[in-house]
């Protein structure tokens, strides 16, 4: 059962095609990083409308990459939720053009799902009948890191009732975070992929960067004040000068990031009794997250689950797949849903400091 899934949530434009066991027959990114970075950050409109030129294209070249037609499909996922309004609605109007002059069944998908999901794909490149798999298996503790979210999870199956927020940021995401801080130090956007480089060189214990919320008892994470940490710092003495003084920052911001995370998750995990963790979202692709994750599952006595770095980052392969789940279970949408900027998973977190999450295991 073959699914063409289409992403156009933020600034990446996608589509693939998965079917209903992970294997990844295409994923066609197009990222509009070139476009933003004069601007530091993703500017709505213009990501709106490189879409409108994208879209078409992608969806084009990810059938020739699986070598297939759209009447070969059995379905149309698409991102609807959470992202940038204008950016969700050009994925939404192509899916829908599609499905309804093809005659094919379509189902809307939460961004954040695809995320979670994204460890079950297989990714063999073309002519390969299994891939590779990282062996998770429901139920597991996932950490999603991305520029716009950043929570942790507890995941029983692929529906929306199986999967429950057990923690989340008060105010910026990880993600978001890293290019905040690359901005203020001077250094290129998005930042993630940058600072991950730069910390490789660095000594993280030169500059004592305040942990980020460190109640032992929280899952909740903050990530806003080392961001100030590091912007007063610069004011007060001016960017760091020398090669070795921005690799210094890179690797003490990256630290303290990067233990709050890896903290929390495998914190939650013991606390449910569950013996999986599950890495997700574009920080994922982080060096030293995937490595201080590794170690401290290893101490702990937990099961590790690395998604390779195409299904961390943003992707319509892992929108393909959890729309292949819903199509597989006979579910499909009416052609009326509307796009939303928030995801449709509950939440016990509410940003800028809100209710706290229970985390009775
Ligand atoms: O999941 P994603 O591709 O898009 C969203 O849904 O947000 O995540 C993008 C975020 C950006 O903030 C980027 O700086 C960060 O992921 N990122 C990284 C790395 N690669 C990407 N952060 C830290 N280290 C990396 N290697
Ligand atoms: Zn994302």
């Amino acid at each position: 059962m073959l699914v063409m899934g289409i992403e156009s949530s933020c600034d990446e434009t996608g589509a693939a095609v998965v079917d209903e066991s992970g294997l990844v027959h295409a994923d066609v990114v197009r990222s509009q990083i070139a476009l933003h970075a004069p601007y530091g950050g993703v500017v709505p409109e213009l990501a709106s409308r490189d879409h409108v030129r994208g879209i078409t294209p992608v969806i084009r070249e990810a059938l020739r990459r699986a070598n297939v037609g759209l009447d070969q499909l059995a379905g149309i996922a698409v991102t609807s939720r959470p992202g940038l309004s204008g950016a969700l609605l050009v994925g939404v109007q192509v899916a829908k053009g599609i499905a309804w002059g093809r005659d094919l069944p379509i189902v809307a998908v939460d961004h954040l799902v695809g995320h979670l999901l994204a460890v079950f794909l297989r990714r063999g490149g073309t002519g390969t009948s299994t891939g590779t798999s990282t062996g998770a298996e429901f139920p597991f503790v996932a950490l999603l890191a991305s520029g716009g979210h950043t929570a942790i999870y507890r995941v029983d199956g692929h529906r929306l009732s199986d999967i429950r927020e057990l923690g989340a940021t008060r105010d910026d995401a990880a993600g978001e975070a890293f290019d905040k801080v690359a901005k203020v130090i001077g250094l290129g956007y998005p930042g993630g992929p940058i600072v991950d480089r730069l910390a490789a060189k660095g000594d993280a214990s030169r500059f004592a960067i305040p942990a980020p919320m460190a109640r032992r008892d929280s899952l909740e994470f903050s990530f806003s004040g080392v961001k100030s940490f590091v912007a007063r710092h610069v004011a007060e003495h001016g960017k760091p000068k020398t090669d070795a003084d921005v690799a210094d920052v890179c690797a003490g911001f990256q630290r303290v990031v990067v233990e709050s995370l890896v903290a929390k998750a495998i914190r939650a995990a013991q606390a449910q009794r569950v013996r999986t963790i599950v890495l997700a979202g574009g920080v994922a692709a982080n060096r030293e997250l995937r490595q201080t994750a590794a170690d401290a599952c290893a101490r702990a006595g937990l099961s590790l689950a690395v998604p390779p770095i195409a299904s961390c980052t943003d992707n319509a392969a892992m929108i393909a797949y959890a729309g292949a789940l819903r199509l597989a279970d006979g579910e499909r949408d009416d052609l009326s849903f509307s796009i939303a900027t928030r995801t449709a998973l509950t939440r016990v977190t509410r940003k800028g400091g809100g209710k706290r999450a229970d985390h009775a295991p």
